[in-house]
């Protein structure tokens, strides 16, 4: 009988790629997710267990993961973005925090040995010196950065912070491994229609399939880190079956940093006729602080093998492929 994994959050953006790299593995897998929605994996309908529930529910969470015996969580759950107005610390904390707390309880009852979190670059806050503008030199997991000004952006990556140590002490109490995998920017297929315009390489990728011009204001000058879902999934697979132990933060990344321009060039290397307008300076997501940089990949690579597959021609190629396969209209924005 194959192994199982507990998957949070497996309808989503990244998840869905999580249980098809889960299922392409040998695992079987268990798919948490308040969402039914299985429109990013429709070859896998059938495949996996699909079981709707909300993260908050600490007892439900519990009992599922106490029920199946998985080998491993892997917690994708959270908001990733605020909707219109303004947002609500209680919600997010609740989700964002809570949910990583219940997902370690759930682990300690369930006899679960291991847990992979999905944490972010947005946990090193406002990177400065050496590793910000223009020199954008690579972050290593020991870096602490400044606390964000208050915003949502803020509090995600508060909690990705607080949910990391949260896994350390349940490590060290309980001695489930805890891996915090901390992403780059991610390119996904579907994050453009499910997470909106802040989804900058979608725009571009999508805009360039459908001969739509794209725009950004500013941001010329401005690098970032950029790492494709495949290339996350892979991350994900290797922490899970990783012969390492105990309590670790790993980047994961491509190491390498990109401007919009590079991107643009890739997509015009498949679509001629793509174009993309970008004014000068930093900051192209208007986020107001240096939400950017480049992730120094090398603990992951020594410790999980982790490589990154997919450079922008091949993200590109691939995303294009994705949506095709996948029957993914792709958006102007
Ligand atoms: N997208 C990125 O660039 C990026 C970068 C770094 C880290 N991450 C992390 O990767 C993970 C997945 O992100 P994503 O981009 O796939 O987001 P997503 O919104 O596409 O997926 C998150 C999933 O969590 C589910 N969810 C939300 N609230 C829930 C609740 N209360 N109970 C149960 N399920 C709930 C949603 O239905 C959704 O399917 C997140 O933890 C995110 O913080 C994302």
């Amino acid at each position: 009988m194959s192994e199982r994994i507990f998957v949070t959050g497996g309808c989503g953006v990244n998840g869905s790629w999580v249980v098809r790299d889960l299922l392409e593995r040998g695992f079987e897998v268990s798919s948490f997710d308040h969402s039914s929605d299985t429109s990013l994996m429709p070859d896998l309908r059938g495949a996996f267990e699909l079981l709707v529930g909300d993260i908050r529910d600490g007892a439900l969470v519990s009992r599922l993961v106490h029920q199946r015996k998985p080998a491993a969580i892997v917690h994708l759950a959270a908001l990733v973005g605020y909707p219109q107005g303004r947002p609500d610390p209680k919600l997010v904390y609740d989700v964002n925090l809570g949910g990583t707390l219940n997902v370690l309880e759930a682990a300690v009852v369930g006899d679960v040995p291991r847990v992979v979190f999905t944490s972010s670059k947005s946990a090193y806050g406002v990177v400065t010196g050496a590793h910000a503008r223009p020199t954008y030199q690579p972050v290593p997991e020991t870096h602490v950065g400044l606390p964000a000004p208050a915003s949502f952006l803020s509090m995600y990556g508060h909690a990705k912070v607080a949910g990391e140590g949260l896994g350390f002490n349940y490590c060290a109490a309980f001695g489930i491994d805890f891996f915090a995998l901390r992403f780059a920017t991610i390119c996904a297929p579907g994050k453009l229609a499910r997470h909106g315009p802040m989804s900058v390489h979608s725009r571009l990728i999508e805009n360039g399939i459908l001969g739509v011009p794209t725009t950004f204001g500013q941001g010329g000058d401005e690098r970032d880190d950029i790492v494709y879902v495949r290339d996350v999934a892979q991350a994900i697979g290797r922490a899970v079956t990783t012969s390492h132990h105990g309590a670790e933060i790993y980047n994961v990344g491509q190491g390498r940093p990109f401007g919009l321009k590079d991107m643009a060039t890739a997509i015009q290397r498949r679509f001629p006729g793509a174009i993309c307008n970008v004014g000068p300076g930093y900051d192209f997501m208007k986020v107001g602080f240096g939400a950017y940089n480049v992730l120094d990949i090398s603990k992951a690579g020594a410790q999980l093998g982790y490589a990154p597959q997919y450079d922008l021609d091949a993200m590109v190629g691939d995303y294009v492929a994705a949506l095709e396969r996948f029957g993914i209209t792709p958006m102007a924005s």
